[in-house]
C-alpha cells in the first residue's frame, strides 16, 4: 500500500505574477496525466499566486503579532481552498476519487516543522482507492502562534510516515540547477542528487521575492533526507506536456532524481 506521492509546485498550476489567476488548461492536463499512476496516490500542490501574496500581506510566517492577522489567516486559507477546488475538479474531471484534505485541521507545527499530523484518515482514503489531495496551507504553531506549512514539507512528511514508493515533484523547471551563475559559467542541470554532489545544495537559492516557504533549496533538502532514508524523489518539469505522466511510467525523463542508491 505504499503510495506514490505527486506534488504539483504553485508556479506550475497558477501565473505567479497575476494574482489569484489558474492555469486550468495546464491544470486540466495534469488532471489526465495524473490518473495513469496505477497504485495508491496522494496528490499534494502548492500556493502560488493564490497562497504567497496573501501569506506575505498578513505577515502569517512572522507568527502570531496582532488580531488583524486572523483574518489575514483566513483569507490565505480560503484562497488555498479555492485554488484546491480547481485542482480537485481537475482530478475528476480526469475520473480521478479526488478528495481535499486540509492540514489546517489536521496538523500542528512547531516552529514551522510538523509536530503532528493526524493521518488516519489518509490511510483510509488510499486504502479505499481514494486520492487524497494536500496543500500547503496555514497552520497553528504551538511556538509562534501561527505559521505556513508548505506543500513540500507536507509531501517530505507523508513519504516518511507512509512510506511512500517514490515522491515526484512537480516544478516550472526542468530540475534542479546548480554550480555557476549567468554567462560562461551557467549553471547546470543536476541529473541526480547523491552522497557525492549533495554539497552543491547549499549554493541553490532560498527564496524568490514572492515565495514565503523557501524556494528551491528547502525543497532539495526536504527531498535529500528522504533519500536518506531510501526514498527516491524526481523533480521534473510539469509544464512541458506529457513529462509528468511519463515519470510516473518511470519512463525516462529529464530531471533531477534524488537518490542514496546507487
Ligand atoms: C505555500 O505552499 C502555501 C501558502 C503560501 C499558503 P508551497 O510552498 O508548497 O507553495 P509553492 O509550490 O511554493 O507555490
Amino acid at each position: 500500500m505504499k503510495p506514490l506521492i505527486v506534488k504539483l509546485g504553485g508556479s506550475v498550476i497558477t501565473d505567479k505574477c497575476k494574482r489569484f489567476s489558474v492555469k486550468r488548461a495546464v491544470l486540466r492536463r495534469l488532471g489526465r496525466e495524473l490518473t495513469v499512476a496505477k497504485g495508491p496516490l496522494i496528490v499534494v500542490h502548492g500556493g502560488g499566486s493564490f497562497g504567497h501574496p496573501l501569506a506575505l500581506k498578513y505577515k502569517i510566517t512572522s507568527g502570531y503579532k496582532s488580531k488583524g492577522q486572523l483574518m489575514g489567516l483566513t483569507l490565505t486559507h480560503r484562497a488555498m481552498e479555492l485554488l484546491n477546488s480547481y485542482v480537485i475538479e481537475a482530478l475528476q474531471n480526469a475520473g480521478a476519487p479526488a478528495i481535499a484534505v486540509q492540514a489546517s485541521g489536521c496538523t500542528i507545527v512547531s516552529g514551522g516543522r510538523i509536530k503532528s499530523m493526524e493521518i488516519k484518515p489518509i490511510k483510509r482514503m488510499l486504502a479505499l482507492g481514494l486520492v487524497p489531495v494536500l496543500y500547503g496551507d496555514v497552520v497553528l504553531d504551538v511556538k509562534r502562534g501561527i505559521n505556513i506549512l508548505s506543500g513540500d514539507q507536507i509531501v517530505a512528511f507523508l513519504a516518511r510516515r507512509l512510506r511512500a514508493s517514490r515522491v515526484i515533484m512537480g516544478s516550472n523547471v526542468d530540475g534542479v540547477y546548480a554550480g555557476g551563475s549567468e554567462g560562461k559559467n551557467r549553471a547546470k542541470l543536476m541529473r541526480k542528487i547523491t552522497p557525492k554532489n549533495v554539497k552543491l545544495v547549499a549554493s541553490l537559492g532560498v527564496d524568490g521575492p514572492n515565495d514565503v516557504t523557501g524556494g528551491m533549496r528547502n525543497k532539495v533538502l526536504e527531498l535529500v533526507k528522504l533519500a536518506r532514508m531510501g526514498i527516491e524523489s524526481k523533480i521534473v518539469n510539469a509544464l512541458k506536456p506529457n513529462v509528468l505522466k511519463k515519470e510516473i511510467q518511470r519512463k525516462q525523463v529529464v530531471g533531477t532524481k534524488i537518490s542514496w542508491r546507487r
